[in-house]
């Protein structure tokens, strides 16, 4: 099978919000975003505003009829700002009018007295102030504090690890249609569907089941619209519910830019202490979150920082500290990864550091101290299988790592203005939500008389695949071609309570239940079978549509049996639930089994620096990853490239900028470089792990969607290893991401970069 929306997208049929026809007397919106990042409101006038022609009506907070607070973890968002404006952009007036162009224009003339506070951007000194979010929280395994005499290496420094800013292809949007009594329909480009209907639902103060949310699909979310798709889909609904009439709030690629959070950037120190041979004793780490205006998912975030501060080691000893600080700017949230990737870096820094100090390649210090089975993490989940192990050694095996380690080495010494890098990232990634209560899934499963099938599910469609994942999973279970199957938009009033997609765990939560609703509506048609052809009911299968006794056709059609399934009043509809067994965890203490599984790889880049102009390519990414047995492969290799693609710019071309007044420069595609086609290795090799099937995942499959993104982080330190061959790198005060500039700083550390030059 292949991504069952391809024929669609490139033949520009798929449907998103505002693909839909127009209803009549739909009405636009436009924010009035704040001109400071931080201030103090005085009035807001819109008269003038309200006197353009087309504009129908413009809202402020007082307006809002239910809890103008939002927020999933903590409700401490204003929808619409008044007293306080807390960062650039945030929006403190919607205007409403009859097309896109009036709205706009109605923003421009909202009129605004304020009191500009200084803001802060930095995590930093954003703590100094007292300024957090949540107090701070330590994990601790063993005792760093009595390790460090033990240890021969002993190396800190610091790490300023920048974000990211999602660039899904769909910018944030939603469309509200007001029906009767109150009811409203809210088509949302949200990867959680519930949570969007429980704030609307409070922001309107109306109950939960008047609100119905369908999302057919999202040109992206990464992770962007698991929390911050639901302030749009807010105003939509507020303006509907006021006017009685439907309303599309459609951001502009500058408004999403500049009004969504994005990946949270850290501020880290970092502590490390390995014996002569090169075995980590201790692992001290303090993770400065840079969280933004608002709580949003920055706990979650940071505790799956927390869990996976050292990746994929066995570590004795082991401190993590972490804070989410709160700054002047867009209120931060999910990225792929989750926080993940931000705990992973700073372990790789302190390894790259040692490697510099032992003189030893850095992945022989990986290698040493891969957690093995038995092992348990600084949050109490053991390591109970050895397949870490077994997607380390076969990339080693299979790409060679001493060779190409030599081979590296060779060419170092033979050129003197070109130099190249390797570096190595295994990856160790704990799949489920830490928040346990988020692990279910369910699924409706609906066989027509004429044989076709429809799911839905919970899970959204962003892409990655989780729609063609359910169909195959439905073909398979009932033994009938894909082309027989249908998958429905994910809506609120089909299944009830949706965890947001995200976690990499759609699928597996999805369709673990998609499996659970078949075989019930199986069951009873076998029943019938069994009846029709006098046998027992355990002697019946379905393949390729046909009806099996004992394994031979019993010339009985997968129709023919809908049709008596049907006129013998069986149900052909059935309703799965799922929830993975034996995870617990106590986000209190920190400690518990939080995850299902892990997915693991190991991945090998190698780049090369031009070490005259600054600018370098990355040659290849070669890497070895588990997938357990994979559901569809070119869907499976789809989510390996494109998470890997995603991490490589991360640390790379993907810079954020903002002022010192905490307003977004990097607010535009010229401003913000993401990596193409060329950009990305010519050798990507990717290989899945063979016989390794996951009992936990559907048909044997693992989550995938996050995964392959910290793969990626192995392409700053190949470059930085390049860069280290021309001109030893000071690793106590790293710098991500990579780009051309900061290499050309690295390569000349002692050059003045004069204002022309730069
Ligand atoms: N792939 C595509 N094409 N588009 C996306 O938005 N999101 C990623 C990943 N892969 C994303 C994607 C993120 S952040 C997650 S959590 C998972 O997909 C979510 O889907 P899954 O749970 O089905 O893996
Ligand atoms: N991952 C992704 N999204 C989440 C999580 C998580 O662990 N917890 C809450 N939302
Ligand atoms: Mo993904 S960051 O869990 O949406």
């Amino acid at each position: 099978m292949k991504h069952c929306d391809s024929a669609l997208h490139v033949t520009g049929q798929s449907n998103y919000v505002d693909d839909v026809p127009n209803p009549a007397g739909m009405l636009h919106g436009a924010f009035f975003g704040s001109p400071v990042a931080h201030g103090l409101i005085k009035s807001v006038d819109t008269t003038k505003a309200a006197q353009i022609p087309g504009v129908v009506s413009v809202f402020t907070y007082e307006d809002i009829p239910g809890d103008g607070m939002i927020g999933g973890v903590v409700a401490d968002e204003p929808l619409l700002a008044f007293q306080e404006t807390s960062f650039h952009g945030q929006p403190i007036a919607l205007i409403v009018a009859e097309t896109v162009e009036a709205a706009r224009d109605g923003a421009k003339a909202c009129e605004l007295e304020i009191e500009e506070l200084p803001p802060i951007t930095c995590p930093r000194k954003a703590f100094e102030k007292g300024q957090i979010l949540q107090e701070l929280r330590v994990f601790e395994k063993g005792s760093v504090g009595d390790a460090w005499k033990d240890c021969e290496y002993i190396i800190s420094g610091s790490v300023d690890l920048g974000g990211q800013e999602h660039l899904y292809l769909e910018t944030n949007r939603s469309r509200a249609i007001p029906k009767e009594d109150d009811q409203i329909l809210i088509y949302s480009s949200t990867q959680s569907p519930s949570a969007v209907q429980k704030e609307v639902a409070s922001v309107l103060g109306l109950p939960m089941h008047k609100i119905e949310i369908d999302v057919k699909r999202l040109g992206g979310g990464f992770g962007g619209k698991e929390d911050q798709a639901t302030h749009w889909a807010c105003h939509a609904a507020l303006a509907s519910q006021l006017l009685k009439r439907p309303v599309q709030v459609v951001l502009s690629r500058a408004d999403d830019m500049r009004m969504t959070g994005k990946r949270h950037p850290y501020k880290q120190d970092y502590k490390i202490g390995l014996d002569a041979k090169g075995n980590i004793l201790a692992y001290d780490v303090f993770h400065y979150q840079n969280s933004g205006a608002f709580m949003d998912l920055s706990n979650p975030v940071l505790e799956r920082t927390c869990l996976h501060s050292t990746n994929a080691y066995a570590i004795p000893n082991v401190r993590i500290s972490a804070v989410p600080c709160r700054t002047h700017l867009p209120s931060n949230t999910a990225f792929r990864g989750f926080g993940g990737p931000q705990g992973m870096f700073p372990i790789e820094v302190a390894i790259d550091a040692a490697s510099k100090q032992m003189g030893l390649p850095a992945w022989k210090i990986q290698e040493i101290n891969l957690a093995k089975k038995n092992y348990v993490f600084h949050y109490g989940q053991e390591l109970e299988d050895d397949r870490l192990s077994r997607c380390w050694d076969e990339a080693a095996r299979a790409f060679e790592f001493e060779e190409t380690q030599n081979r590296v080495e060779a060419f170092n010494s033979e050129n003197r203005f070109k130099k190249k890098g390797l570096a190595v990232m295994p990856v160790c990634f704990g799949i489920s939500f830490t928040k346990t209560f988020f692990n279910q899934g369910s699924s409706l499963v609906h066989v027509y008389t004429d044989g076709s099938v429809s799911v839905a599910t919970g899970g959204i469609e962003m892409g990655q695949g989780v729609s063609s994942n359910m169909i195959e999973i439905c073909s398979r279970s009932l033994g009938i071609p894909v082309s027989q199957i249908k998958s429905n938009s994910t809506n609120t009033s089909r299944i009830a309570n949706i965890s947001p997609s995200a976690a990499s765990a759609t699928t597996d939560l999805n369709g673990n239940a998609t499996i659970i609703a078949c075989n019930k509506i199986l069951d009873g048609m076998k029943q019938v079978a069994a009846e029709d052809l006098g046998c027992d009911s355990s002697v019946i299968s379905i393949e390729n549509a046909k009806v099996l006794k004992d394994g031979t056709d019993t010339g009985l059609s997968w129709n023919d049996l809908v049709s008596k399934t049907y006129m013998s009043r069986v149900p052909l509809m059935a309703h799965g639930f799922y929830t993975p067994p034996n995870i617990h965890f106590d986000g209190v203490k920190g400690y518990g089994r939080p995850f299902h599984y892990y997915t693991y790889g190991a991945c090998v880049v190698e780049a090369t620096v031009d070490c005259l102009r600054g600018v370098y390519k990355i040659d290849s990414a070669r890497l070895t990853h588990d997938l357990g047995r994979g559901i569809i492969p070119s869907v499976d290799l789809g989510q390996v490239e494109g998470g890997l693609a995603q991490g490589i710019g991360w640390v790379t071309l993907e810079e954020l900028k903002f002022s010192e007044d905490g307003r977004l420069l990097s607010n535009a595609l010229s401003t913000y470089k993401c990596p193409d086609g060329d950009f990305l290795p010519d050798n990507m090799d990717v290989r899945f792990l063979e016989n390794a099937d996951n009992p936990g995942g559907p048909l044997g499959s693992k989550a995938v969607g996050e995964p392959p993104f910290m793969y990626g982080i192995a392409a700053f330190f190949a470059i930085r290893n390049a860069i280290h061959a021309f001109s030893p790198v000071n690793t106590s005060e790293t710098v991500c991401p990579m780009t051309p500039e900061q290499t050309l700083k690295l390569l000349y550390p002692n050059f003045s970069f004069s204002e022309d030059i730069a």
